[in-house]
């Protein structure tokens, strides 16, 4: 008989539901409510595991009470929001999803994994996959942005790197992919909202990155908050049992976010809260995090008929079959002896990561700093901001571990006269420091002004109905570009901001986002040329919040965007262009495209293309170029969206060098959810569209046929 088996014959109910029962220790908190007393509930077998807790002694602490004083002696899982380092903090996720490079996003979570597994970690609650086409939403940072094959390569990425390839290596850990799904969508970008999306826009948008990341073996998946149609993901039976059960074959633990379950109740859905533990286990949530729901309620549930047995116990199989899988019956502290953290090689990679997350977004040949640019000002309220560079969900970083703007500037130009002052401040609508800043500004050969938004403003609880500059920044802004001393605008922030005409007026304009511990150096490195920019947006940059959503993908319509006829899809008092599209980023020097083709225009169905495209390096520096290859499907049995991303490349390149990138498109790129929402692929033609983002000018174009053999009978 196996373990599992023995124990699940062992247990009593209250044994079994406390298997089910996932509470907060409160290190963090990242919820509207806590648990109390846990360790006596830990010591009666009511924990199946705890979150919110970190650190060796601590959780052995913890893990103690479980395997030397409950009856039982079942190990706890120990769960932690790691999404972007442990205790070295690299970029947020938008921000690295803007580097396109996999194997970074694998490398950072395995160095995430490391720390927090050192740490007694064991469960991170990440990769967030949440695909967001909405800047009000504070979540749109924890994921990876706009484009369901971005998330999807992303999830893989990060499950690999979170999970390594055997979970009881001591430094993994099991990763909990979330928010499933859709809750990027929520009405008007306000967390815990409905999100009535279509069938089809599941189909075709947010359920592709979960797909991936179950067939990439994540170990757990949390749904979201929000309801679909009327239904709360956490009483979703279509989508958690039919889809991802049965049609996936997901095999792992779904854990229910903060409260949901008692939530349920709020949604409308249930009466009590054993109608919410009830509805909750019938569509397969087999962890309740902080509720109490499941170990409190489900007695009456199953006393009630509205739950059997069965289901409890195969909760209870799937949690402890985790466990099995963690190692944590033979090793309950996994003490991470192999590969000991090397912190050295961790904040190397955080400064890699942190330069190659940077989106150089304008440059009217300000940048790089010139040798001329002897006294730089460095002026607004992120210019020495440590806690801001973290970002949200910054797990054990610490902000006396970040280096600022303006240290990594002192850094870098030693020989610089380096000044400062904040101006104004983060949020408040107070300008009096706008006058002394002018005043520094005119004294300086250049101004490196630090604007955007504080670690709070973005990540959950962070939505912004007007997502611009903060407080009085923009006035800020707007004086210290009329002293006309040269000025680039370094952006810290978890969103597209609405900025109005800064991007024209000001010389430069990065994206930092939020950078983590070593964002101070990574900066520098960008505005001193030491590193040549390379990231490339992963969402659009809306030119005002009316346009939102705004993304590249748009469904065409009967009548397309034209500027030049008032009765076709725009608007009167805006461009319907955004500031910058998916994909924009620029470096220094420059690159073209060219010869872009293929090798054969008519394809049979089963066959191949290959594409070929020259890419030059012109210009006299070194750069890492993205290029992305979109297919459009101008006639199909559903109107489709005006274009895809099927795939992007990236090469290094010389100066000088002139490059081909190749590629193959496969069955799978032409793969659609089709009238019945089941895939499909259809004869037709087709238009192949390469760039270096999804500007319409910018793109190389090729046509393309699929047709069918025919019939050999
Ligand atoms: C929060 C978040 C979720 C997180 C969980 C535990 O409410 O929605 O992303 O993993 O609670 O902290």
């Amino acid at each position: 008989m196996s373990r599992i088996d023995a124990l699940l014959r062992a247990m009593t109910l209250t044994e079994k539901l406390g298997q089910l029962n996932l509470v907060t220790a409160n290190q963090a908190i990242t919820g509207p409510s806590t648990n109390a007393a846990i360790d006596t509930s830990i010591r009666a077998g009511e924990v199946g595991g705890v979150f919110n807790l970190w650190g060796r002694e601590a959780v052995s602490a913890t893990q103690r009470l479980a395997i030397e004083e409950s009856r039982l002696r079942i190990p706890l899982l120990f769960g932690l929001d790691v999404l972007h380092g442990h205790r070295t903090i690299f970029p947020a996720p938008l921000a690295e999803t803007g580097a396109f490079d996999p194997d970074l996003w694998t490398r950072t979570a395995r160095a995430a994994a490391q720390e927090a597994a050192e740490d007694g970690v064991s469960l991170t609650f990440a990769p967030m996959l949440d695909v967001c086409r909405d800047p009000r939403w504070g979540r749109l940072i924890e994921g990876p942005g706009e484009d369901p094959h971005v998330a999807s390569i992303f999830a893989q990425a990060k499950v690999k790197g979170f999970q390594g390839w055997d979970l009881r290596h001591p430094g993994a850990v099991a990763a909990t992919v979330k928010h499933f799904c859709a809750g990027g969508a929520a009405t008007a970008g306000r967390d815990y909202a409905a999100a009535d999306v279509s069938a089809r826009q599941l189909r075709e948008i947010y359920l592709p990155p979960f797909r991936a990341a179950v067939m990439a073996g994540c170990a757990a998946i949390m749904p979201a908050f929000n309801s679909i149609d009327g239904l709360p993901m956490t009483a979703h039976i279509a989508l958690l049992r039919d889809y991802l059960r049965n049609e996936l074959g997901f095999d792992g633990v779904v854990l229910s976010d903060y409260t949901a379950i008692q939530e349920l109740i709020e949604h409308g859905v249930a009466a009590d809260r054993v109608e919410a533990a009830a509805l909750a286990l019938n569509a397969g949530v087999d962890m309740d995090m902080v509720s109490d729901a499941y170990l409190e309620n489900l007695p009456d549930a199953l006393a009630r008929g509205l739950v059997k047995q069965e289901q409890i116990d195969a909760a209870v199989r799937r949690v402890l079959a985790l466990k099995e899988k963690l190692g944590l019956f033979d090793e309950p502290f996994r003490i991470a002896t192999v590969d000991a953290h090397n912190p050295e090689a961790a904040h190397n990679l955080a400064r890699d990561s942190a330069r190659r997350s940077i989106t150089l977004l304008t440059n009217h040949n300000m940048l790089p700093i010139g040798e001329n640019m002897r006294r730089i000002a460095v002026i607004g309220p992120l210019a020495d901001a440590h806690m801001e560079m973290l970002g949200s969900w910054s797990a054990a970083g610490r902000a006396e571990n970040s280096v600022t703007i303006l240290e990594g500037l002192k850094a870098a130009l030693p020989m610089h006269d380096i000044v400062h002052t904040e101006g104004v401040s983060l949020a408040w609508d107070d300008d009096r420091g706008v006058a002394e800043a002018c005043e520094l500004a005119r004294s300086a050969d250049l101004v490196v002004l630090c604007l955007g938004e504080a670690a709070y403003m973005s990540g959950e609880a962070a939505c912004r109905a007007t997502p611009d500059l903060p407080g009085a920044q923009q006035q800020l802004a707007e004086a210290v570009i009329a002293t006309e001393t040269p000025c680039v605008i370094a952006l810290t922030c978890g969103r597209p901001l609405m900025i109005g005409d800064l991007a024209e007026r000001a010389g430069a304009l990065i994206a930092t986002w939020f950078l983590g511990d070593m964002a101070g150096h990574a900066i520098a490195d960008v505005l001193t040329g030491a590193f040549n920019p390379c990231a490339r947006l992963p969402i659009t940059w809306p030119r005002a919040t009316g346009q939102i959503p705004i993304f590249y993908a748009q469904r065409s319509s009967g009548r397309p965007p034209d500027e030049t006829n008032p009765f076709t899809s725009k608007y009167l008092d805006t461009p319907v262009t955004p500031l910058f599209p998916f994909g924009h980023g620029l470096s220094y020097g420059a690159a073209a495209l060219e010869n872009l083709r293929l090798d054969k225009e008519i394809f049979f169905a089963d066959e191949k293309i290959s594409v070929a495209i020259d890419v030059i390096c012109s210009g006299k520096y070194a750069r890492r170029e993205t290029i992305f290859f979109f297919l459009r499907d101008p006639v199909a049995s559903v109107a489709r969206p005006v274009m895809e991303l099927k795939h992007w490349r990236q090469i290094d390149l010389a100066p000088g060098d002139r490059k081909t990138i190749s590629l193959t498109l496969g069955v799978e790129d032409f793969v659609f959810p089709g009238v019945d929402l089941k895939p499909t692929a259809e004869p037709g033609a087709f238009d192949l569209l390469v760039g270096f983002s999804a500007a319409p000018e910018g793109l190389l174009r090729a046509s393309l046929r699929r047709a069918m053999r025919p019939n050999t009978a």
